[in-house]
This record gives structure tokens, C-alpha cells and sequence, in this order.
């Protein structure tokens, strides 16, 4: 494994800080990564200065050194591993794209053929599992029975939770990417009260993933071919994205050397948020609400108000400060799901299509540099397959999985590593004294 970067950095450059109080100064190293901003490391800052540096939501800070995936927020550029999305998208699929984000790079032939037969092998789920279903209610949010079945698999495979050791964090690893189509399949089939549906081992990936979804005893199901190649390329789409805030939750928890299985139920909750990855329910919420192309300026100027807390959902982004490249394939691949379903004259793609050009015409939003983001059109296309609103975020928790162990293996392999523990400014009362309740008013 390379050294580390910020390790091995011979860089002499640096920056120096002066306390206009006292005339002290401060001079810390600057670090270059192999493309995008550099860094100025303040590790030694609070020993050196006494200072911490203050950064709520991170905006401005770098929480690791990773080589995984790379984004350009002013290009809309979009990288895993260097290679970038849109080749990924036209020319990859899904499991080539895991073995990538995994290992570092693309695979050959046989690489390939042994990784989606590993994959395949690890797709069943232990028959106990099943009983952890009945204990949630028929209407429970499927994302709550994920965070509850994903953290519960940490009682199962004691045989894989020694994270020091590389062979059993990649079995960890290829287990959750394998088993999280079945899970989130079964969560679905819990929902609506239809049998669970095993994984077929003679199947792809993506095509095993809507088998489990819609198939059912009582008759064949045929697979769409392009639904599935549709399907497959949206995974990929949402594969990765650096340190985002689910992500950033797995590194996390994975820090103090928890069960990855609890971590990556960590990153399940934490993607559920709407200002996250629930973000694509949240969007064909907002489009059913607005309902009619007249409505939108009043939606608009809504998501412009300050004082009101509505947003237009599937708009904006921490880093993408331009078109998200992601949303750009979104939208092609919905045009072709719905010209094969016949539904092209679908009244929310209509809907969406007007939201987004009156929003990308509108001062406020090009001025606050707010694009579609990638949950702007996913939803359209999961709502025309037949997926259920309370599912779009289980598949983009699907898809992360990969990105989600790829982090927290490199993490673990971090030399550098240690429990993240950040520090905080108080502005909380100083000490005082007990007050006997005899003595308060
Ligand atoms: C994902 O991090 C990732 O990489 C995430 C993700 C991934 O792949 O992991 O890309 C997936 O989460 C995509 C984002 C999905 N979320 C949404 O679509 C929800 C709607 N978007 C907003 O909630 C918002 O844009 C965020 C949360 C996504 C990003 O917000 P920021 O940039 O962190 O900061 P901010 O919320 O303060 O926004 C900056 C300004 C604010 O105005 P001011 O306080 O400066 O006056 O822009 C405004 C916001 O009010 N703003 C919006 C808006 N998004 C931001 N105003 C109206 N509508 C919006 N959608």
C-alpha cells in the first residue's frame, strides 16, 4: 500500500497565521493532493496555538486523504478511481464499477468474471433474518427496516468482523455489496405482503434486483432488458461521492473500530434525510404537491422566500456549484425508460422538466449557483418502473454500499487513521455552583 501523501509530503510550502492580539505567528505546511484544492494541515494547530479551527458542517475542511472518488464542483466533474462518470456510465456496469471503487482500478476478464461470481455467492441471506421482517409493521418506512436488518447482520457474521485483518474486511465487504439488493428486495416484499423472492444465481446484478423486486410465485417474470440496464446505470450513478455526509458517518463509526455492518446501518440512517439521499422521495413529493406547470412560480418563489423553510428538493448541492454530471445522465436515462414503457408523455417529467428550466432561467438560483442534483430525475424513473416512493432511497442506499465499504476499508488502512473526535466552540454557561432545590425559585 502507498505511503500517504500527507505522510510522505516534501512540500515546503506553508502559510503562516498571525494573532493580531499578541503579534504570535503560526506557520502550518501546505499539502497537494494529484488534483483539487490544496490543504493546509492544522493537526498540530491546537497544540501549537491553542486555537481550534471552527468549520460547522464542514465547508471548508478535509476530513481524510482518499484516492477513491474526486469531484469538481465549478467543472462538474465527477471521478472514481479517474475515470470519469459519464465514460463509467456509457461503457461500465455495476460490478465492474464496485471491483473499481474496491481495488483502485478496472479489472481484466477473468478479475471481473471471479468478482461477480464471489458477489453472486454471497446474495443469500442467513434464513433467520427472515424473522427479524416480522417484527416491523407492514407500513413501516422501508429505510427503517434497512437500518434495522443491515445493523442486525453484525450478530450474525462473527466470522468477518475482525477489521485488522484485510481477508475478513473484504468478506465483510463483498457481503454487504451482495446482500443489500436482497435485503432492500425483501423489505419491499414485507411492505405489500408477497413473498419473499430468492436471488438467482444465473443472473446479473441489476437484473437480480428487480427479479426479487417483482417477481412472484404465481407466474414467470420476464426481465426488461433496458429497465435493467436503466437500473444498473443508476447504481453506478450513485456509486460514490467522496465524503458526503453518510459516508462521512461510516468513516466515523468506523473509526472507533465498530462492526462494519453497524457502520454501514450508520450511513443507512444518515442518507435518509431528505437533504440527503432522501432527497429523490422528497422531489416526486414536491412535484405531486405542485401538481400543475401553473403552480410552479408559486413554488419558486417559495423556495426563494428566507423565511420559508420550503426548498425545491433535487436542487442545489454542498460542492456541485454546476450542473451535477450526474443528474445530466439521469435525465437522458429517463427519457429512454419512459420511451420504453410508452410513458413519455408522463405529467410529472413534464412537470420536472418546467420546474427545471424556470429555475435555471431565475436569477436567485443562478446567482445561489443551485442545480438538478442527481435525486432530481431519479425518482421519475423509479416511479415509471413501478418502485414505490418509500423505496427510492433504499436503492440509493443499494448503490452507496460499494462507495460506503470502499471508504471505510480505506480508512481502516489509513496509517494515519485515528478515532475522529472533533472539538467544538462553547458558548454554554461557565462553571457554577449546585443550587439545593430548597434554594431555587
Ligand atoms: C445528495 O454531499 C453529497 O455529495 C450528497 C449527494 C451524494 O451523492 O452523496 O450528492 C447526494 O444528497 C444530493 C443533494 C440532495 N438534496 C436535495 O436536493 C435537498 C435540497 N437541497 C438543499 O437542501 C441543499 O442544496 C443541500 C443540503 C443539498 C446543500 O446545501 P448547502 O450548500 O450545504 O448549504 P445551504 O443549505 O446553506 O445552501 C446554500 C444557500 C442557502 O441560502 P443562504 O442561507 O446562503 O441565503 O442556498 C440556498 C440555501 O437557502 N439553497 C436553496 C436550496 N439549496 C440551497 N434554496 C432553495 N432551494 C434549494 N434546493
Amino acid at each position: 500500500m502507498n505511503k500517504k501523501v500527507v505522510e510522505s509530503s516534501s512540500s515546503n510550502r506553508s502559510v503562516t497565521l498571525v494573532d493580531n492580539a499578541t503579534g504570535r505567528e503560526f506557520t502550518f505546511p501546505v499539502i497537494s493532493g494529484s488534483v483539487g484544492p490544496d490543504v493546509i494541515d492544522v493537526r498540530n494547530l491546537y497544540q501549537d496555538t491553542g486555537f481550534f479551527t471552527f468549520d460547522p458542517g464542514y465547508t471548508s475542511t478535509g476530513s481524510c486523504e482518499s484516492g477513491i472518488t474526486f469531484i469538481d464542483g465549478d467543472e462538474g466533474t465527477l471521478l472514481y478511481r479517474g475515470y470519469p462518470i459519464q465514460e463509467l456510465a456509457e461503457h461500465s456496469d455495476f460490478m465492474e464499477v464496485c471491483y473499481l471503487l474496491l481495488y483502485g482500478d478496472l479489472p481484466n476478464a477473468e478479475q471481473k468474471r471471479k468478482f461477480e461470481h464471489d458477489i453472486t455467492y454471497h446474495t443469500m441471506l442467513h434464513e433467520q433474518i427472515h424473522k427479524f421482517y416480522d417484527g416491523f409493521r407492514r407500513d413501516s418506512h422501508p429505510m427503517a427496516v434497512m437500518v434495522g436488518v443491515v445493523g442486525a447482520l453484525s450478530a450474525f457474521y462473527h466470522d468477518s468482523t475482525d477489521i485488522t485483518n484485510p481477508r475478513h474486511r473484504m468478506i465483510a465487504s463483498y457481503r454487504m455489496i451482495a446482500k443489500m439488493p436482497t435485503i432492500a428486495a425483501w423489505a419491499y416484499k414485507y411492505a405489500i405482503g408477497q413473498p419473499f423472492v430468492y436471488p438467482r444465481n444465473e443472473l446479473k446484478y441489476s437484473e437480480n434486483f428487480l427479479h426479487m423486486l417483482f417477481a412472484n410465485p404465481c407466474e414467470p417474470y420476464t426481465i426488461n432488458p433496458v429497465l435493467a440496464r436503466a437500473l444498473d446505470r443508476i447504481l453506478i450513478l450513485h456509486a460514490d461521492h467522496e465524503q458526503n455526509a453518510s459516508t462521512s458517518t461510516v468513516r466515523l463509526a468506523g473509526s472507533s473500530g465498530a462492526n462494519p455492518f453497524a457502520c454501514i446501518a450508520a450511513g443507512i440512517a444518515s442518507l435518509w434525510g431528505p437533504a440527503h439521499g432522501g432527497a429523490n422521495e422528497a422531489v416526486l413529493r414536491m412535484l405531486e404537491e405542485i401538481g400543475d406547470k401553473n403552480r410552479i412560480p408559486e413554488y419558486v418563489k417559495r423556495a426563494k422566500n428566507p423565511d420559508d423553510p420550503f426548498r425545491l428538493m433535487g436542487f442545489g448541492h454542498r460542492v456541485y456549484k454546476n450542473y451535477d454530471p450526474r443528474a445530466k445522465i439521469m435525465r437522458q436515462t429517463c427519457y429512454e425508460v419512459l420511451d420504453e414503457l410508452g410513458a413519455r408523455d408522463e405529467p410529472l417529467l413534464e412537470l420536472a422538466m418546467g420546474l427545471e428550466q424556470v429555475a435555471l432561467d431565475d436569477e436567485f438560483f443562478v446567482k445561489k449557483k443551485l442545480y438538478p442534483n442527481v435525486d432530481f430525475y431519479s425518482g421519475i424513473i423509479f416511479k415509471a418502473m413501478g418502485i414505490p416512493l418509500s423505496m427510492f432511497t433504499v436503492l440509493f442506499a443499494v448503490a452507496r454500499t460499494v462507495g460506503w465499504v470502499a471508504q471505510w476499508n480505506e480508512m481502516i488502512e489509513d496509517p494515519t487513521q485515528k478515532i475522529g473526535r472533533p472539538r467544538q466552540l462553547y458558548t454554554g454557561a461557565t462553571r457554577r455552583d449546585y443550587k439545593l432545590l430548597a434554594q431555587r425559585t
